[in-house]
């Protein structure tokens, strides 16, 4: 499927001179939304999966469909605060300064294989924060997938030695 034709460019948003890729006509499109959930899970090319982890929180769009299709349990990682019981939390840089993305002490158990998704991949900070999360619970980053991944921002090398896989590349 021509998943391009279903992300639509927004100029100057969510500030001037960014181009912001727009997913919701991809998740409006019953078609194009199956079809990217099932892409999602053929690049994983049946490896197990104990848990799914998404992003907060765009990355809470896929990821619980996959889980629920995967057999495997959904784990949110969120931005600093909002999550109510025991956490550990990893800071990680935005384009001015840093925050800080948290997840749940009890969340993922020693060994677990973990999947980790997100919307999209820029330069890849705060995908390198999750995999820190995922590991210091003991869990095995087996894969990181994402929508789109935006090549020119180098995301990849952040994430060197995890396996990235992307349904869309710009
Ligand atoms: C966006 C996007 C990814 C992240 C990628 O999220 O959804 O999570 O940026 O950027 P990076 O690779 O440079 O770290 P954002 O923090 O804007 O929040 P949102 O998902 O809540 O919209
Ligand atoms: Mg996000």
């Amino acid at each position: 499927m021509d998943f391009e034709s279903y992300i639509r460019d927004v100029e100057d948003f969510p500030k001037p001179g960014v181009t912001f890729k727009d997913i919701t006509p991809l998740l409006n499109n019953p078609k194009a939304l199956n079809r990217a959930c099932e892409s999602l899970l053929s690049m994983l090319q049946g490896l197990p999966i104990d848990k799914v982890v998404g992003v907060d929180s765009r990355g809470f769009i896929f990821a619980p469909m996959l889980a629920s299709k995967l057999g495997a349990g959904f784990v949110p990682v969120r931005k600093k605060g909002k999550l109510p019981h025991k956490t550990i939390g990893e800071a990680y840089s935005l384009e001015y300064g840093e925050d800080v993305l948290e997840i749940h002490m009890d969340a993922i158990s020693e060994g677990e294989k973990v999947l980790i998704h997100d919307d999209v991949l820029a330069t890849g900070g705060t995908a390198e924060a999750v995999c820190k999360l995922v590991e210091q619970l003991g869990g095995e980053v087996v894969q990181c997938n994402f929508l789109i991944e935006l090549s020119f921002l180098n995301g990849s090398e952040k994430l060197n030695g995890y396996p990235i896989k992307s349904l869309l590349k710009y």
